[in-house]
């Protein structure tokens, strides 16, 4: 069965606090992810998402469409959706991280903000792009 690796951040909803990304979130996530052999992880700090998720395409995009419509958070920007060799999350099924401070993940968030605006661009750009994939090897860093 091919895998796919997908990536995407989002705008938390300021109605969630820590104790709910924890306990409502990643804690659910953890048990779902295993049962669909899905790994990954997901970082956020007080206003942002960052979602790294790999498995089999079609759990995987099934998932990412029910976490598409839940309302804890918004304006999701898919950053990378392609076909695996292998797996980069391979101990987690899902590995939460709140972010550190100064934490490098944050910055190349920031940085990837400022292009996207500069830039224009809407569509899901390649992972092979810069900033996604230094943010993909940083979330790999922290996971292990
Ligand atoms: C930022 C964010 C990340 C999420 N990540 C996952 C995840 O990795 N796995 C998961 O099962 N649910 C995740 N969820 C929760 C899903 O949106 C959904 O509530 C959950 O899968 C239960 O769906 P179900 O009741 O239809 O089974 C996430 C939600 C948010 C807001």
């Amino acid at each position: 069965m091919p895998e796919i690796r997908l990536v995407y951040r989002s705008h938390r909803a300021p109605h969630v606090t820590d104790t709910m990304v924890v306990d409502d979130i990643v804690l659910p996530a953890m048990a779902k992810n295993r049962r669909l052999n899905i790994s990954g992880c997901l970082w956020f700090d007080d206003r942002r998402f960052l979602q790294a998720l790999e498995g089999e395409a079609e759990p995987l995009d099934a998932l990412y469409s029910t976490i598409q419509a839940d309302d804890r958070h918004q304006e999701l920007q898919l950053l990378a959706h392609e076909p695996i060799v292998e797996r980069k999350f391979t101990r987690w099924s899902m590995k939460p991280m709140s972010a550190r401070v100064p934490d490098p993940i944050s910055a190349a968030m920031d940085e990837l903000g400022l292009k996207r605006v500069a830039a224009g661009v809407s569509a899901p750009p390649a992972s092979a792009d810069g900033p996604v994939q230094r943010m993909l090897g940083l979330l790999v860093a922290r996971s292990r």
